[in-house]
């Protein structure tokens, strides 16, 4: 679909969780971003620093307290002063059905076999009859290299091949933008770079992507755009390489000389 404009916005967005009870604790703080068309934004920061929750913002898991948050041609306003604000379910279904999101732990159906996992959201989101949704799944996970695992279950799968089903099933029904939080954390080492080799490949293919991830290599190879957060704050936002050669604060060169 072509939207004009960026295709994910954030407008001094905030969510706060309540802490025993009181409202305080800040996960995400005023934040503002663009995400255009075919950049692949990096995300980067100590933990706890609200890398995820402004994944989840964007596809309103989390339902930000204040803000504007855009999806292609959805957007979605907190209002002011109101806590938690639920957004229509009319437009949480618009927003979520152009925007993927891959997790840590890959969230697979264990009681289905890859193929199947990937036809679920096709068949009961998207009402699809099950021969075009079966041949959709074949086709997305033959392009993450399992043309040969379609019928077996996540427990019969390596980490590295359930995070490519995570992604197939997540690119299948055709989204405008993918989010991948940690893709690779859960998994060893050598099993890392099947997963993010598929990552690169859609980036090579234009997806917009939003990927939190401690991969310096894929940070500096495939993203464009590199967001430092800190305490819940985008403290630094440019380019990829100009950031991991010359980041400009403090925290954020604390933050690369740890993880190097
Ligand atoms: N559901 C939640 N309830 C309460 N606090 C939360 C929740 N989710 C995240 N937080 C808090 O918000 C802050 C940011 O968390 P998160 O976005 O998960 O950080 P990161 O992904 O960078 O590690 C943390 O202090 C975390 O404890
Ligand atoms: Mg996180």
């Amino acid at each position: 679909m072509d939207t004009p404009g960026p295709i994910v916005s954030l407008k001094s967005v905030s969510k706060v969780f309540p802490s025993r009870g009181v409202a305080v604790h800040k996960g995400l703080d005023n934040v503002s971003l663009k995400v255009e068309k075919g950049e692949v934004v990096v995300l980067l920061g100590p933990s706890g620093s609200g890398k995820s929750t402004l994944l989840r913002c964007v596809n309103l898991l989390n339902i930000p307290n204040e803000g504007t948050v855009q999806v292609g041609n959805v957007t979605w306003q907190a209002s002011a002063g109101r806590n938690g604000d639920r957004p229509q379910a009319r437009t949480l279904l618009s927003l979520r059905r152009q925007v993927g999101m891959v997790f840590q732990h890959f969230n697979l159906f264990p009681h289905l076999t890859a193929r199947e996992n990937v036809m679920c959201g096709l068949v009961h989101s998207q009402g699809m009859a099950k021969d075009q949704a079966g041949a959709i799944a074949e086709a997305e996970l033959a392009r993450v290299g399992l043309a040969d695992k379609v019928d077996n279950y996540p427990s019969q799968l390596s980490g590295g091949q359930k995070q490519r089903v995570a992604i197939a099933r997540a690119i299948a029904t055709k989204p405008i933008a993918m989010l991948f939080d940690e893709p690779t954390s859960a998994l060893d080492p050598e099993l890392r770079g099947s997963v993010l080799s598929v990552m690169q490949d859609l980036a090579a293919e234009g997806m917009t992507m939003i990927v939190v991830t401690h991969e310096l290599g894929f940070a500096r190879s495939v993203g464009n755009r590199i967001i430092f957060m800190d305490q819940g704050r985008a403290i630094e936002d440019g380019d990829a390489r100009e950031f991991l050669d010359n980041p400009k604060t403090d925290r954020a060169r604390k933050f690369l000389s740890e993880i190097n």
